[in-house]
């Protein structure tokens, strides 16, 4: 397995393989657990090489405590992706490489998806995604690009992305992969005290449920009850809850019949932002 910090020794290396061969990529931000390791698994399966990027970028970040206590530790990640396939070629640049003068998002016209949900409450937040994943599908150019439907709406966006840019790549969604009790996993999970970390099943089960009452209850009253149910224990408290159409990401007004929905939602619990997401019909 490679591990390379610059664009010349990746270009160079990638020069050597990618004629003939299928490559794929897994944008990471690192602290890898089962949900990456899933997505890593996927693309191992469908190509040649993989290249799994570890980059925390600041410029997804809007808020600057979040970057700081974002968990980071590359030896870690190397020698678990060792034990997944010799067929991995990790990026680790550091920031200067991927923004070499000025730290700052790039300004995307997401058609609207960037406006809801984690949008609405990120500021720049896809702005900073769209520049991150941009530099990475032109600098590597892979065939398929892996992503996880555990953020969902950064999946929507990244398929606008390709699009809009014209950038030739699939973009494969991989499921939610969640930690025994329900939570679906994430690096933040880490910070999560484990009488805490337990109790967060209560953001899945209560979506579970939701998806029970949407067959015969309005999405008004569905968002109502999954509010009230969750802030009624004291630890958690509802940033927000959507039922959205899969497609444009907005709200529903009246279910229409051939459309696909998934409630999202996003939680803060001590000092920690959880998200999720799930398919109703
Ligand atoms: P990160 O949070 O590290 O996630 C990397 C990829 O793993 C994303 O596609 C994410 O959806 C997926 N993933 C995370 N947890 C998952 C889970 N429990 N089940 C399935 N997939 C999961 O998302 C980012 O990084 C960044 O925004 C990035 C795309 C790398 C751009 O910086």
């Amino acid at each position: 397995m490679l591990v390379i910090t610059t664009n010349t020794e990746l270009n160079s290396f990638l020069g050597t393989i990618k004629k003939k061969l299928n490559l794929g990529l897994v944008p990471t931000m690192g602290a890898l657990h089962s949900g990456h390791i899933s997505l890593v698994k996927k693309a191992i399966n469908e190509n040649d090489y993989v290249v799994v990027s570890i980059f925390v970028n600041p410029t997804q970040f809007n808020n600057k405590e979040d970057l700081e206590k974002y968990p980071q530790n590359l030896d870690e990640d190397i020698n678990l992706l060792y034990t997944v396939s010799d067929k991995i070629i990790i990026y680790a640049p550091p920031v200067s490489e991927v923004y070499q003068n000025k730290i700052a998002p790039k300004k995307f016209n997401f058609q609207g998806l960037d406006l809801v949900m984690e949008g609405e409450f990120r500021d720049d937040h896809f702005d900073g995604v769209g520049t991150i994943v941009e530099m990475l599908l032109n600098l590597i150019k892979p065939n398929n690009a892996y992503f996880g439907e555990k953020d969902f709406q950064q999946l929507q966006i990244i398929k606008k992305l390709t699009e809009i840019q014209n950038i030739p790549v699939n973009i494969i969604g991989c499921p939610i992969v969640r930690e025994p009790h329900g939570l679906a996993m994430s690096s933040r999970n880490e910070r999560l005290p484990s009488q805490i970390r337990k109790e967060a099943s209560i953001i899945y089960n209560t979506l579970k449920a939701a998806k029970e009452k949407f067959g015969t209850k309005s999405a008004k009253v569905i968002k109502e009850w999954v509010i009230k149910t969750i802030n009624d224990n004291p630890n958690f408290k509802v940033e927000y809850i959507e039922i959205s159409d899969v497609q444009t990401l907005q709200p529903v007004i009246r279910k229409q019949k051939g459309k696909k929905y998934r409630a999202f939602i996003a939680a803060y619990t001590v000092d920690v932002r959880l998200i999720d997401n799930i398919a109703l019909n």
